[in-house]
């Protein structure tokens, strides 16, 4: 893929797709995480004497009008603070911007636009026709075949991928295509069915494969533990089982129980082998987590999706921050991504602690299924040129 560092950018109009799809709340951005991200970019094509134009989404508007809670104010504004300049948002650009050498603006939401999501041509075309130059950058969206992530691409004069996504696919691709072992991969989360092609696919590729939260469960059923009424999908056991004959999951040994799901449940634990019919499995117990930790100590490159209980209510959150503290400490490349543990790597404090923290929610996953990212893929083809 060409990449936008190995381009000259003085004087271009460069069309930068970035995914600051961030949370907002009245009116303000409560985590910039992949603002911060998004800056090197940035900075880079401005100190390069680029006209810099944004684009991003925020959120699932209805296309076609504009709404106001979907607007990017907020995030022009954060920008704006973080660079230590004015950001102008631009309410209508299809028709042309003008920006100067060195200067940036930003484009309001791309979802305001009608067929933006079916990636339309024509949309796709008015945008290419916008730059010298487009930079796909926006690693959380590019799953998504839409005309500012795909299409634009198709139809712009140069399109290359920006230091952003170049890193994300470094990293994934050192910790996944040529990875040093053993590789273990740590998948957690509620359910199996949104993740099982995540675990078909990572259970050709790691070493050991662990699985918590309501994942376990499931995997617990498939080799004849007593569940008694914690999230578990039984309709799935079949496949945990062919996922199991596959890749050593070491299930766990001791769980921590509840009789309800809540704040103030009180926490048991108990031998997988007690789990009583009307207990709740919502952790792995403490020698679980012992074990897990002393087979992460092992690895030399680790993977992390999902916590491996419910670590939003304190006593249903030991496993979890215990595996955040072996990833911690270990030595091995490790990668982390996804909403959630994202958000328990913030919680244990260990986010300079791990190799790297990808920007991706829905674009981690699909990558970890080993699927092509369509806005990745036109880079690809375009590269061809
Ligand atoms: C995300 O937050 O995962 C990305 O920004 C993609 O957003 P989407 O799921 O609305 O396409």
């Amino acid at each position: 893929i060409l990449r936008m560092t190995d381009l000259d950018l003085k004087g271009k109009r460069v069309l930068i797709r970035e995914d600051l799809n961030v949370p907002v709340k009245d009116g303000k951005v409560t985590s910039d995480a992949r603002i911060r991200a998004s800056l090197p970019t940035i900075r880079h094509a401005l100190d390069a004497g680029a006209r810099v134009m944004l684009l991003s989404h925020l959120g699932r508007p209805e296309e076609g009008v504009f709404d106001e809670a979907a607007s990017l104010k907020p995030v022009a504004e954060h920008l704006g603070m973080l660079l230590e300049r004015n950001v102008p948002l631009v309410r209508d650009w299809l028709e042309g911007v003008d920006v100067a050498p060195g200067e940036l603006v930003l484009c309001e939401n791309v979802r305001f636009n009608q067929g933006e999501k079916k990636d339309d041509e024509a949309l796709s075309k008015k945008m290419a026709a916008l730059c010298d130059i487009f930079v796909m950058d926006a690693f959380g969206t590019a799953h998504r075949a839409q005309a500012s992530t795909h299409g634009v691409a198709r139809f712009a004069p140069v399109a290359c991928a920006g230091p952003l996504l170049a890193a994300e696919l470094d990293a994934l691709g050192q910790a996944l295509k040529n990875p040093e072992k053993p590789l273990v991969a740590i998948v957690g989360g509620a359910k199996v069915s949104t993740k099982l092609e995540v675990l078909e696919s990572l259970a050709d590729k790691v070493d050991q494969l662990i699985v918590g939260g309501g994942i376990a469960n499931t995997f617990l059923a498939a080799a004849g533990k007593p569940v008694g009424k914690s999230l578990c999908e039984h309709d799935l056991i079949p496949s945990a089982q062919k996922i199991a004959e596959k890749v050593h999951i070491p299930l766990p040994v001791d769980v921590v129980v509840a009789k309800e799901f809540s704040a103030e449940a009180e926490a048991t634990v108990k031998s997988v082998d007690d789990v009583a019919e009307d207990d709740m499995i919502l952790d792995v117990g403490p020698k679980t987590a012992h074990v897990f930790a002393a087979l992460m100590k092992e690895a030399r490159t680790i993977v992390w999706n999902g916590p491996v209980g419910v670590f939003e209510f304190e006593q249903f959150g030991g496993g979890t921050q215990e595996m955040a503290e072996a990833i911690a400490e270990s030595d091995a490349f490790s990668i982390a991504g996804g909403g959630d543990t994202l958000a328990a790597v913030d919680k244990y404090g260990i986010a300079d602690k791990v190799s790297y923290i990808s920007t991706g929610g829905g674009a981690f996953l699909e990558f970890l299924e080993g699927k092509t990212l369509p806005a990745v893929a036109v880079l690809e083809e375009r590269a061809k040129d």
